[in-house]
């Protein structure tokens, strides 16, 4: 189907997942926005679908993550399913593999991938966003983990994420809490990148995106695993991995286009091989 911006957009998820891409960039669009866009087991399958495809596009060279409106990023793992498919410790387990799945999916995408967040940006939300690579939030985002008001427990996976972004203390008082913060406390802890305001966000996340596009992709391929594996625990360090995208930068013909163009004063063509 189109939108109303002419773009080709295809369902997932029953529609609760959208997929359109433009100009190098790929957008996966979280779309439950009666729900603030509460994320469902049928989602994550979904986003991995619109993944595996955004990974076999060459044409593409960023991902972006959005939520459907102007109210959410996501709100959270559906409650709605909760009862059904979270009721007890086993069924507990079933959903965290499918999830985290998802998020190691995320996390170790191939491309660079950055969370655009308006709006409620809450507990599995907030997940999502921190296995991105980057978070560009709009001063009306909100963040927060409620699992201590609902009785349950945040993902180690998550846990660890958001350590590593702002530090014990910080992830213990949000975890602790179950408080909501806002966009420049969650900048002054380093949840976000970047904020900008609500007028200027669709453009300067388009603007991010493409500047990202645009540069070397097996440079940023490299960056992403060099990142990963300075922040990930020792025994499960891709050294071999990171060495042979290291060195897959320094054998490419984008090394030598990245050269001849500033000699010749012009800006690169890369193509990512
Ligand atoms: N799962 C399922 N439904 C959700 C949801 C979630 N995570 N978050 C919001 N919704 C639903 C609400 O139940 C409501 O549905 P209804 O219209 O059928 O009653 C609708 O979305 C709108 O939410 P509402 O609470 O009326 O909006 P609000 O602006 O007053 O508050 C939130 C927004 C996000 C603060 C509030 O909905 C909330 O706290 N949601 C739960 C967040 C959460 O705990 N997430 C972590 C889950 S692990």
């Amino acid at each position: 189907m189109r939108d109303g911006l002419g773009r080709e957009v295809r369902a997932f998820a029953a529609g609760k997942m959208l997929a359109w891409a433009e100009a190098g960039v790929g957008h996966a669009v979280f779309n439950q926005p009666d729900k603030h866009n509460a994320i469902s087991l049928d989602m994550w399958d979904g986003l991995a679908a619109i993944l595996d495809e955004f990974a076999a596009d060459p044409g593409i060279r960023a991902v972006v993550l959005e939520g459907a409106g102007e109210r959410a990023f996501v709100s959270g793992a559906d409650i709605g399913q909760f009862d059904a498919e979270r009721g007890d410790a086993e069924a507990q387990r079933h959903y965290e593999r499918r999830t985290r799945a998802g998020r190691a999916r995320l996390a170790g995408f191939e491309k660079p991938v950055i969370a655009a967040i308006r709006g409620y940006c809450l507990g599995g939300g907030l997940g999502i966003a921190l296995a991105a690579d980057l978070r560009l939030a709009a001063a009306d985002a909100v963040f927060g983990i409620p699992a201590a008001r609902l009785g349950l427990a945040y993902g180690y996976d998550m846990t660890r994420a958001l350590v590593a972004a702002v530090g014990p203390a910080e992830a213990r008082m949000l975890l602790f809490t179950g408080e909501r913060v806002g966009a420049a406390e969650a900048l002054r802890m380093g949840l976000v990148n970047r904020v900008v305001p609500v007028a200027e966000f669709a453009a300067a996340a388009a603007a991010l995106a493409a500047q990202i596009a645009q540069n070397a992709p097996l440079s940023i391929r490299a960056a992403k695993l060099a990142v990963a594996a300075a922040t990930a625990d020792p025994g499960v360090r891709d050294m071999a991995g990171l060495e042979a995208a290291i060195a897959a930068c320094f054998d490419s013909a984008d090394y030598r286009e990245g050269r001849s163009a500033f000699r010749e004063k012009r800006p690169p063509r890369f193509t990512g091989a």
